[in-house]
């Protein structure tokens, strides 16, 4: 046997038989110019019935001019029967013999049948309609032979090329049509074709299928490959127009020839094809346009090219998958689509029935006599048939043994066979029933044999009954709409094994239609896992796209979200901003509560240094306290005025403890009183100092015999201005916390996901009021102290109150710039800082000489020592 394969040998045929056709210029070739009568070999099947169905259904794959050289004219054959298109046939017999045999549809009457395949030639098809309507071999336009014959509609053809020629015809005459395979959008139209219905949807939802497939599996960067033909140009404008829709772009597409080219120009082109596929990192090809035996041998030129890239075939390819034999090793592990019909034309007795099937049965059936030659390479009882057989298929034939089967032929007996043309027979059937019930309820008297089934009929084709009782309607522009099944096709040891994927549904919400797997195949990836084609890789969360300087839009940067945003899906468009009290985690894929900052006393050391601090000052002014009351009546303590000292130290001692109220998280209440209590309790400390100071002066003054100063000696006048100085911080702090008082304030802007918790002042004119007050007292007792240093007094009084006077206001004057200048934590500590080292400061200077000599030097302290002092 030269070929086991017989595919090989079809690819010779093809290219045998079709170039010199295409290529050979007609002025060269004188065949092309012979005025030469043209006869067409018929595969013709009729049977005569009251009521006939006509058929056009290509059942080889093509026609080529054929010429011996005895015979005096090209004869035009058809060669390549495909055995599943056979089946059809098939199920179309049989489903009028079963019609028949029951006899419930069409009580009393018979229905019959004519044939014509087609080869898949719109000319062909065209005079196989003239020849069912006139009833000869050679056809008679609008007249009919058969002068009985009463045709009540057609079914066919497979494809678009042949079924809209059809169509046209068949619309003038106004007899109905069911196509079950052209998806010709066109024939939509309802206007132009009212009597054609179809069992298939058109491309429209092939491509929608197929681009809602490519999203689900992010193949967003794919490569178009278009058959150059009439077909090719309608899908792929149908398709670019889908793709654009679900945001898939084409990196390349390329046209390949519906022909063998082997001119120079289709040979450049082919390298200028096949270096565009190299190059392009798309690893998800679609294929669109017819193909037929021709292209699909083009396209395996570009074996080594597409061997490793994943197909998507287009619809006609995805149905007629026997074409991928021509290119096994592309199209092993493609994805197809194949629309889903549950009808089903199976009884226990069918296989029984298909093995019954035998040339010998049949002598008249040419199609099956073919089959035999053509899949079990059995010879014929015709001679010249071996003889024409040898001839164009180059090929030897053998003597069977009769065990031959049709059902072991390849693709005949498919798993995935739909009984698709049984389907329209089926709908074709009971709309004529439906016609005739209701023709007959109209008018029961008018009981006819024969009805008019012409212009007619097409009303009829609604309330069909389909699966589970449920009523077939055809949609409104003809189409029948079933689900779509995705399949993963792969040749294992030449069998075509169609693992299905996943199914897109005709009904329910648009985004919910689609349902993959689960599925177990093998994918053509370096790592067998789904393949990646995409033109940039997905952003991450945290990033966002950002387009880049390519044109296409799936082609793009992956830049990470700007400052307080994040982006939570891969493949953000646009980045999203956190919410105010958040903050993007350091990823940027999550937004987190942002880190609080103060002063807490849990989680820093510095405010437990500051408690601390401030707790043991409390603890030694409450020692110089205790000492100064006991020691309340030696003369250092009630020199000077005892009780401005006691106030003074009990300011210190709050002002100390006001040290807890900057601690902590700062509330509206803590805020208010932090500044009030610093204010009140610094003025009153102060002017408690100014009171001594201006006391250290008068007594100065008194001393001098007949003064008026003495009438001011005493503690009235300290009293009153302790009390008048502290009197006016308090309305300064009053009417602050009467206008605008302080309060807490969250603070997000000053340093990245954080929220500095602090108090805002309110006025900050109420704040430099109470400073600068202080200020002023403290200025004024330091002018007032310095003045006086020199006077004798009672143990330096004066003096002391210079030095604390002098730290005290640079103390505070340095740490107005330090204020300024910090946020947050800081300055809260700037502040407790300058709370603790002023107050410090005054305790120092102060009462630390006179604790030393209370306790240490009580030599010192006597009325004797206070007198040699005033006097010296
Ligand atoms: C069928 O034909 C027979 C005999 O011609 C007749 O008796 C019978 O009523 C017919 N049946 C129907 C349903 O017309
Ligand atoms: C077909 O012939 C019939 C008469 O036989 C005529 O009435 C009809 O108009 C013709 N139709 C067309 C389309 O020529
Ligand atoms: C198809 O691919 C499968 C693996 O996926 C391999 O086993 C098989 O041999 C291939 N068939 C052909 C015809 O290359
Ligand atoms: C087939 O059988 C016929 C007669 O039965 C014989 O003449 C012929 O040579 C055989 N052909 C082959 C190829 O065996
Ligand atoms: C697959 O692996 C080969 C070599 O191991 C490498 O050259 C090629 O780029 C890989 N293909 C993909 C799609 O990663
Ligand atoms: C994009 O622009 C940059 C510089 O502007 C250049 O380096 C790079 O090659 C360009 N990329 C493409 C694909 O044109
Ligand atoms: C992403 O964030 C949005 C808004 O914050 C939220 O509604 C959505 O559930 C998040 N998605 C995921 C996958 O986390
Ligand atoms: C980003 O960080 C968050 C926590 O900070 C984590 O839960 C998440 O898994 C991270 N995401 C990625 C993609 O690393």
């Amino acid at each position: 046997m030269a070929a086991n394969n017989p595919f090989k040998v079809l690819i010779y045929v093809v290219v045998l038989c079709v170039v010199p056709c295409r290529c050979g210029a007609p002025a060269e070739n004188p065949a092309c110019h012979l005025n030469i009568i043209e006869t067409y070999e018929d595969y013709e099947y009729i049977q005569e019935g009251d009521i006939m169905i006509g058929g056009i259904l290509s059942m080889n794959a093509l026609m080529i001019d054929y010429m011996k050289e005895s015979d005096a004219y090209k004869k035009r054959m058809c060669v390549v029967v495909l055995p599943q298109y056979y089946r059809q046939l098939v199920d179309f017999q049989l489903l009028i013999k079963i019609i028949n045999y029951e006899q419930s549809l069409f009580p009393n009457r018979t229905l019959g049948y004519h044939i014509y395949d087609s080869c898949g030639q719109a000319e062909k098809a065209v005079r196989s309609v003239l020849q069912i309507l006139s009833g000869t071999r050679e056809p008679v336009p609008n007249y009919s032979c058969v002068a009985n014959r009463n045709i009540a509609g057609f079914i066919g053809d497979f494809s678009s090329v042949t079924t809209v020629p059809i169509a046209q015809i068949l619309s003038l005459f106004g007899y109905s049509q069911i196509s079950s395979g052209a998806t010709d959008p066109l024939l939509s139209d309802r206007v132009t074709y009212p009597y054609f219905f179809r069992t298939v949807q058109t491309d429209h939802y092939h491509y929608l299928a197929l681009s809602k497939t490519l999203k689900y599996f992010g193949w967003t960067w794919i490569g178009i490959i278009r058959v150059d033909d009439y077909e090719g140009g309608n899908e792929h404008q149908l398709l670019t127009k889908y793709l654009i829709i679900h945001g898939i772009c084409a990196d390349f597409t390329i046209k390949i020839s519906s022909f063998l080219d082997t001119t120079p120009s289709g040979l450049n082109e082919e390298t200028r094809n096949k270096q565009i596929i190299q190059k392009s990192s798309a690893r998800i090809i679609l294929l669109c346009g017819t193909v037929s035996a021709a292209s699909a041998s083009s396209l395996s030129k570009y074996t080594k090219e597409l061997i490793e890239r994943t197909l998507i075939l287009s619809y006609a390819l995805s149905v007629n998958y026997h074409m991928m034999d021509y290119a096994m090793e592309i199209f092993n592990g493609s994805l197809g689509f194949m629309q889903y019909l549950a009808f089903y034309l199976h009884g226990p007795s069918l296989k029984p029935y298909l093995d019954s099937l035998h040339p010998s049965n049949n002598p008249k059936d040419k199609l099956l006599q073919d089959i035999w030659m053509q899949n079990h390479y059995c010879l014929s009882k015709d001679k010249s048939k071996n003889e024409h057989y040898k001839r164009v298929y180059r090929d030897e034939l053998r003597n069977c043994t009769g065990k031959e089967r049709l059902t072991n032929v390849r693709y005949f007996d498919d798993a995935l066979h739909i009984p698709q043309v049984a389907f329209a027979v089926h709908i074709m059937t009971h709309a004529i029933h439906n016609m005739q019930m209701y023709i007959d309820q109209e008018s029961p008297i008018k009981r006819k044999n024969k009805y008019n089934y012409k212009f007619q009929l097409h009303h009829h084709f609604k309330n069909i009954p389909f699966e589970d009782n449920e009523a077939l309607n055809f949609y409104e522009n003809g189409e029948f709409v079933t689900h779509y099944r995705i399949y993963y096709c792969t040749f294992v040891s030449h069998k075509t094994h169609m693992e299905i994927i996943g199914v897109l549904l005709s009904k329910g919400p648009s985004d919910q239609q689609l349902h993959i797997g689960p599925f177990e195949v093998t994918w053509k990836s370096n790592d067998s896992q789904i393949p990646k084609s995409q033109c940039s890789d997905n952003c991450l969360p945290g990033f966002r796209k950002a387009p880049n300087n390519r044109t296409q839009s799936c082609c793009y940067d992956c830049v990470p979200c700007s400052e307080g945003e994040i982006s939570n899906l891969t493949d953000s468009e646009k980045c999203i901003r956190c919410p105010d009290m958040e903050w993007p985690s350091k990823n940027r894929t999550i937004c987190i509560a942002r880190t609080e900052i103060f002063l807490s006393y849990t989680n820093d050391v510095i405010s437990v240094i500051f408690s601390s601090i401030s707790v043991l000052f409390f603890l030694i002014t409450v020692l110089i306290l205790g000492v100064f009351i006991i020691y309340r009546d030696s003369p250092i303590v009630r020199a000077n005025n005892r009780s401005l000292s006691f106030l003074l130290l009990v300011s210190i001692k709050l002002s100390f403890l006001s040290v807890f109220l900057f601690l902590g998280r700062p509330v509206d209440i803590t805020c208010m009183l932090r500044n009030i209590t610093f204010g009140i309790t610094f003025s009153i400390a102060v002017s408690s100092l100014l009171a001594k100071t201006i006391m250290v002066y008068i007594a100065f003054k008194a001393t001098k015999p007949g003064s008026s100063w003495r009438k001011w000696v005493g503690v009235k006048l300290s009293n009153s201005v302790v009390l008048f100085c502290s009197s006016i911080q308090i309305i300064i702090c009053m009417t602050w916390l009467a206008i605008s008082p302080p309060f807490q304030e969250l603070d997000l802007h000053t340093y990245p996901g954080t929220i500095i918790i602090q108090c805002n002042e309110g006025s900050a004119f109420g704040f430099y009021s109470v400073i600068g007050y202080m200020g002023l007292l403290a200025a004024v007792s330091f002018v007032l102290a310095f003045l006086a240093r020199t006077l004798p007094d009672s143990f330096n009084e004066a003096k002391y109150i210079t030095f604390s006077m002098l730290l005290f206001c640079s103390v505070w004057i340095t740490m107005i710039p330090a204020y300024l200048s910090t946020k947050g934590k800081n300055t809260v500590c700037v502040e407790i800082f300058a709370i603790l080292t002023s107050s410090a400061g005054l305790l120092a200077c102060i009462f630390l000489p006179k604790c030393y000599i209370t306790l240490f030097r009580p030599d010192l302290n006597t009325k004797l020592h206070l007198f040699r002092n005033k006097s010296s």
